[in-house]
């Protein structure tokens, strides 16, 4: 997504600028390419020499200087870039751009661009909600400028408050949403992710191994490309992304619920969650004790409902359905079963025992099957990049 964009990183002189380097190391990792323009205070911080090392390119900081015998340096890296980040961005740089100095090498190609700008302030929390930077950032805002809020809590300063840089990943989501077309606005998905969770006692659950990654990244995807999510998620640590519409659930029947709240309105489910299947018979609203001279406990389990079945026999001809299936033999025997019986759009079917696939893992290899019985089988990737695949699937069967 952000393979060879040019990014100019414009670095003024913060404290949070130790997190720049992280964030332009992390940049380079996306492919992305990165020109540094520094200013003088910032140098004071780290030297050019950190950054362009980082960078792996020159590093800006001269307004004199030339590119070479025709072009003008901060008309030629106006031109270049797709966007300018500036992070971090101190209330001094945000009020010269908001009236309009250009005196030094960053803020006079910002003045010259015509392409994205976008800021990430980090400052001391006084200084943050001066009414003086507060109306600058107001009138940048209006001015189409566009902002990466910075964040909560202890401050290098040792104030506690607003004013810390955002994180590199949170601005690396930020850029990647610039760059993604978004060609699912006005469409309504609902993903469903990780596992669920059904109590034995007040201690004690059953539970399985599905660590919700796969659906959160396909909500991640979906919300970038402009789709209205709903994620409803079982019991994980994950972060919910940015921008979907969040709902928490524990037990397979509280999921099977909350998707019919949403299920008449939306265009696509997606059901990459792993309910479990059963659920104990009784529950037992005192603790189990361990009782001496018994060496055996039983449980009985009793089924809980199919949601696939459920909302596959529910669905209109306008909605989608997409499946998971982990499974651990007859991968595409069962994954077939379940598309018929239970009216899918298409499966995606894994082998969780391959090394690489399945829960708790980064990556998946998985095949999609259709209806008609096509199989394609993918090879090993990021579930991130897994999501974008399905995604686009959906969105061509949608169209
Ligand atoms: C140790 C130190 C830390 C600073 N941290 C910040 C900061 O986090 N945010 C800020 O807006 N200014 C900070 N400043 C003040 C800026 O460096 C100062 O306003 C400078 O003129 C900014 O220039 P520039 O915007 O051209 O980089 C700091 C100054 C010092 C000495």
């Amino acid at each position: 997504m952000l393979d060879n964009k040019n990014i100019i990183v414009g670095v003024t002189g913060g404290i949070a600028i130790y997190k720049t380097l992280d964030l332009i190391s992390k940049l380079k990792k996306e492919n992305a390419n990165i020109e540094v323009i520094v200013t003088k205070a910032a140098t004071e911080f780290i030297t050019p020499l950190t950054f362009q090392t980082m960078s792996q390119n020159k590093v800006h900081f001269d307004m004199f200087g030339l590119v070479n015998e025709m072009e003008i340096e901060h008309i030629s890296l106006a031109k270049k870039a797709d966007v300018i980040l500036v992070a971090p961005a101190t209330a001094n740089t945000l009020g010269k751009i908001a009236n309009g100095i250009a005196d030094n090498l960053l803020t006079t190609v910002i003045m010259a661009t015509n392409k994205k700008v976008v800021f990430a302030p980090a400052m001391n929390t006084q200084m943050y909600k001066n009414p003086i930077v507060q109306n600058n950032i107001i009138k940048l805002k209006e001015l189409g400028y566009e902002f990466i809020n910075p964040g909560e809590g202890r401050l290098a300063c040792g104030d506690e408050g607003t004013g810390k840089m955002a994180e590199p990943i949170q601005i690396i989501e930020y850029l990647k949403n610039l760059f993604t077309e978004k060609d699912l606005i006005g469409k309504k998905i609902i993903v469903t992710a990780g596992p669920t969770q059904e109590a034995i006692d007040p201690v004690r659950y059953i539970t399985n191994r599905s660590s919700g990654k796969m659906g959160y990244a396909i909500a991640k995807e979906a919300s970038r490309r402009g789709a209205d999510v709903i994620l409803i998620a079982g019991p994980t640590d994950l972060e919910v992304p940015d921008g979907v519409k969040f709902e928490r659930i524990i037990t397979t029947q509280e999921m099977l619920e909350k998707i019919n709240l949403y299920f008449d309105d939306a265009d696509v489910l997606v059901k990459a969650a792993a309910p479990s299947d059963y659920k104990p018979t009784h529950f037992s609203d005192k603790k189990i004790k361990k009782e001496t001279g018994i060496d055996k406990l039983e449980i009985d389990f009793e089924k809980n409902p199919d949601i696939a079945a459920y909302f596959g026999a529910r669905k209109k001809n306008n909605q989608l359905i997409v499946g998971f299936a982990a499974e651990t033999d007859d991968l595409y025997e069962n994954a077939t079963k379940k598309i018929q019986s239970k009216n899918l759009d298409f499966i995606v079917a894994n082998d969780v025992t391959m090394e690489g696939a399945g829960f708790e893992v980064d990556t998946n290899i998985v095949s999609i099957i259709y209806k008609d019985g096509t199989i394609e089988n993918l090879p090993i990737m990021e579930k991130s990049e897994l999501a974008k695949i399905i995604i686009d699937k959906i969105k061509n069967i949608l169209e």
